[in-house]
This record gives structure tokens, C-alpha cells and sequence, in this order.
């Protein structure tokens, strides 16, 4: 009895040590001074144990030791640690889980390593983690997270739902230790939410795309489909032609729709920058690879990125598949040779404008296809009747409303209430 409860301890023990010999190679974000860092940096126990403010997050490693297991042994890592407040205003997670706390430390550990200080300000980079279980993300290279660090000197890492979390300035930034650097920050990160949820409660511009995505029958399937880049038209791109898209088929909006999915590539806004700026610049989407009509094209002008002529408004929104560009105009396969006007304030859509389309867009119109959206709050009480007439409709309805019934519901609007923001409870919403 007492050797077993004793056997954790000594694995834990052994794991510290090894990280405190493990080689410190050459990283990219760091500049070439590893070696002298090596012999001064302290293991991790050590750096950890010493730190008052990280006894929840050092408590809950030496709880699920095998994470350690998990590290890289060279290249380096990055402990990204919630502080003690974090966990604080977090409390809605239960922390005795061992399987959703092993995906939520798993989800703060990079397998590179990061030195806040000497990345460029401005741009955002995505980096990777160790989270790949399938209950969580369906990111084959490990699920993401954006860091980027401002021009006052401030870093933020962005995670799911658009969860904001500011490193802690120095003494509590890039605390380095043998096997790579720590960083200390305020707010929990988020495994990245499915596209339903992404879009309904965090990303409300792309309602209209998600309610096209239930019409033509594509969601909610695409959302368990592996590594996906989608380019998301945000409402307006919808409003502005809805009287061209109403009309559609189910199938035809399906291929506008396929349009718009580049399958098994997550790719970053610097992977289309660079992309952009290369001779292979088409994209196969979920049309195809075939033909020309079937591809996107991505090009760059100055800072802008376009896709055909579409320009790319807010890049790198994570989902638990993959990543969201969000784009000024909807995509037309029939229209693939489009290319951006480069003087223009804004670009031209590529479907017949509706008439009177400059009043029909904004917050008092009415987004398309939001009457596609299956209901979530407030349904009516499922009777017989009502089961049958949705079941005429698509899966995807009941896929989603299925869900929405369990109790995972009631968890959310806790963590909702309680936190006051868009729900750091939602990480439960990645095991629905
Ligand atoms: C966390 O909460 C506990 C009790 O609610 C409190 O005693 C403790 O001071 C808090 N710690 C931090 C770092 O906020
Ligand atoms: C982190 O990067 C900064 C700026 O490049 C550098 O001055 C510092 O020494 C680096 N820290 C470590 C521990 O390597
Ligand atoms: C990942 O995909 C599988 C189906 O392949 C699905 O069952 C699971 O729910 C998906 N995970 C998430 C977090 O969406
Ligand atoms: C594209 O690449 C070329 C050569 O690599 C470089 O000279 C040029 O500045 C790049 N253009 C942009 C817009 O980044």
C-alpha cells in the first residue's frame, strides 16, 4: 500500500531529474545563447517549487506526472502556467478530472520553445501543442494557439472562443529552465470550440455562413472533419446577395459552399502570407483539385491577402478542426479568375447584388440563413410531432439540437455567468 501510493512520486521525481539533463538545442525563437542558459537555467521542479505564484499549476503536475512523459527531450519546450488566480477564476473546471485535466495542461505545452522577448512585435504566430486527443480537436499536428506580442511590449495568447490570456510581464515571462521556457499567464487557455458553437457564441458575423453550412447539409459533419482551413464570408458578404443565393438548391449552395473548405491543411495567415507571394499559390478546395474552378487562388497586395478577389478581414479564429479566415465576399466557382481590384476601397461581390443592396446589410437586416440554425436555447418541447418534421429537415438539425440537450448546456451557462465573458467553461463543449 505504501509503495504504491508512493510510486507516482518517484516517477514524478525521475521526470523532473531527466528534463534537468535534457539536451537544449537550438531553437528558432530563441537567439543562440542556449548554451550559456543551460548550464545557469534551474530543472523544472526546481523553478516551479520556488514560484508562489504557480502552487496550483505545480500541484496539478505533480497530480498527472505522466505529462511529463510527453515532453520533447531536445528542441525545447514551453510551459505556458496558468497562475494561481487563473485557476481561481476558473473554478468551474474540476480540477480532480485527471482526463480533462491532463487535455487542459496538454493544451498549455508547446513542443518548441518560446522566448516572448525576442519575437517580433506585431505579427501573430500559431503555434502547436501537445493536444491531439479527439475528444478535444481533430488538429492531426496537435491543436493550436496564437501568440502575439504588442507593440507596448504586452504578449497575448488568443485560444478558443477568442480567450484572450496576457503573458505576466517579466519576472514572470520566459522564466527559462533546463528543458525550455515557462510562461506565467492570468486566464486559463481554451481548447478551441466546433464550428457551431465558434460561430453562435464567439464569431456572430459568421451566423449566416453557419446557417448556409445547415442548409446544404454540409454541417454539422464538416466540424469532425480533420484539419480544415475555411474561408468564411462574415453576414454582409450574405446579405449583399442573398436574393442571388436564396434560390439556390440545396446542392447548389453545397458547391458554393465546398468552395470555400480547403481540406487537410490548417493553414496560419504567414502560411498564406508566404503562400500568397510563392508560384503555387491555388488552393484545392473540397470541390476538388482538378480543375481550375474547383481551386481558390491567394495573392497578396502590400498587407492585404485575397482569396480570388475576396480580401481577407480577420485571419487565424481557431476551431476544434482546424482555423477560420473570415472574408469580405462570398466565393463563386463559376467567377474563379476574379482578381482583386487593388483601388478599391472595397471589393465587388461575385454574384448579382440584390436590389437596393447598400440598405440591406447591417445589424437591422435580418442575416441569411439564420433560420437554418438548429435551436439550442429555448426549444420547444420535443413531442412526437416535432421529432418528425425535423427529422424531414437534415441530420445535421438533430445532430446539433441531440447535444444542446445534455448536460453540458447547463455547465456552459454557469461558466458563462460566472466568468462573465464568452464562456472559458466552454472546454467541455470539445468532449460533445
Ligand atoms: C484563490 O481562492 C481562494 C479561496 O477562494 C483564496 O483563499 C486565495 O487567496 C485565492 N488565490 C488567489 C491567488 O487569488
Ligand atoms: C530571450 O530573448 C531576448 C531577446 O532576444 C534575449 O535578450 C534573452 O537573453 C533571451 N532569453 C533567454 C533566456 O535566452
Ligand atoms: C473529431 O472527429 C470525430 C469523428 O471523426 C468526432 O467524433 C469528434 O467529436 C471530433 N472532435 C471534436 C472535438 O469535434
Ligand atoms: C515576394 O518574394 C520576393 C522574393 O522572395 C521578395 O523579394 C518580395 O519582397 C516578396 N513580396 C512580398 C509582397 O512580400
Amino acid at each position: 500500500m505504501h509503495e504504491r501510493s508512493r510510486s507516482p512520486w518517484r516517477l514524478l521525481a525521475s521526470l523532473l531529474a531527466m528534463l534537468a539533463t535534457a539536451p537544449f538545442s537550438s531553437m528558432a525563437w530563441s537567439n543562440g545563447r542556449e548554451a550559456k542558459r543551460a548550464t545557469e537555467a534551474k530543472a523544472l521542479g526546481e523553478v516551479l517549487a520556488g514560484n508562489e505564484e504557480l502552487s496550483t499549476y505545480y500541484s496539478l503536475i505533480k497530480q498527472n506526472p505522466d505529462i511529463l512523459l510527453q515532453l520533447p527531450h531536445s528542441g525545447g519546450v514551453t510551459l505556458i502556467a496558468p497562475s494561481n488566480e487563473a485557476f481561481n477564476k476558473s473554478h468551474v473546471f474540476d480540477l480532480t478530472d485527471s482526463a480533462l485535466v491532463t487535455s487542459l495542461l496538454q493544451y498549455h505545452i508547446l513542443p518548441l520553445s518560446v522566448n516572448v522577448s525576442s519575437l517580433e512585435p506585431g505579427p501573430t504566430y500559431l503555434f502547436p501543442t501537445l493536444l491531439t486527443s479527439s475528444a478535444y480537436t481533430n488538429v492531426t499536428k496537435g491543436q493550436n494557439i496564437l501568440t502575439s506580442r504588442q507593440h507596448d511590449d504586452t504578449a497575448v495568447i488568443t485560444s478558443g472562443l477568442g480567450t484572450r490570456s496576457t503573458i505576466l510581464e517579466p519576472p514572470f515571462q520566459d522564466i527559462p529552465f533546463t528543458g525550455g521556457f515557462i510562461q506565467v499567464v492570468d486566464t486559463l487557455l481554451v481548447p478551441p470550440s466546433r464550428l457551431e458553437t465558434t460561430a453562435r457564441d464567439a464569431y456572430k458575423d459568421l451566423t449566416s455562413f453557419l446557417g448556409a453550412l445547415f442548409k446544404s447539409g454540409l454541417a454539422p459533419d464538416l466540424s469532425s472533419q480533420r484539419d480544415i482551413t475555411i474561408l468564411a464570408p462574415r453576414n454582409a458578404a450574405f446579405q449583399s446577395i442573398s436574393s442571388a443565393l436564396d434560390p439556390l438548391s440545396k446542392e447548389d449552395l453545397a458547391t458554393v459552399l465546398k468552395y470555400h473548405i480547403i481540406p487537410d491543411k490548417v493553414l496560419s495567415s504567414s502560411d498564406l502570407s508566404s503562400l500568397a507571394n510563392s508560384t503555387g499559390s491555388s488552393l484545392a478546395t473540397l470541390l476538388g483539385s482538378d480543375d481550375k474552378a474547383s481551386k481558390v487562388t491567394v495573392s497578396k497586395a502590400g498587407n492585404n491577402i485575397f482569396f480570388n478577389s475576396a480580401q481577407l478581414l480577420q485571419s487565424d479564429v481557431l476551431l476544434a478542426n482546424g482555423v477560420i479566415h473570415i472574408i469580405d465576399n462570398v466565393l463563386n466557382p463559376d467567377e474563379f479568375a476574379e482578381t482583386p481590384d487593388l483601388e478599391a476601397k472595397s471589393q465587388t461581390p461575385v454574384f448579382q447584388v440584390s436590389k437596393g443592396a447598400e440598405t440591406r446589410t447591417g445589424t437591422r437586416v435580418p442575416a441569411p440563413f439564420t433560420t437554418w440554425l438548429p435551436c439550442t436555447t429555448d426549444c420547444p418541447e420535443p413531442t412526437v410531432e416535432a421529432n418528425t418534421q425535423r427529422t424531414a429537415t437534415t441530420t445535421g438539425r438533430n445532430g446539433v439540437n441531440s447535444q444542446s440537450s445534455s448536460g453540458m448546456g447547463a455547465q456552459v451557462t454557469a461558466a458563462a455567468a460566472i466568468l462573465g465573458a464568452v464562456g472559458m467553461g466552454v472546454i467541455g463543449l470539445g468532449a460533445m
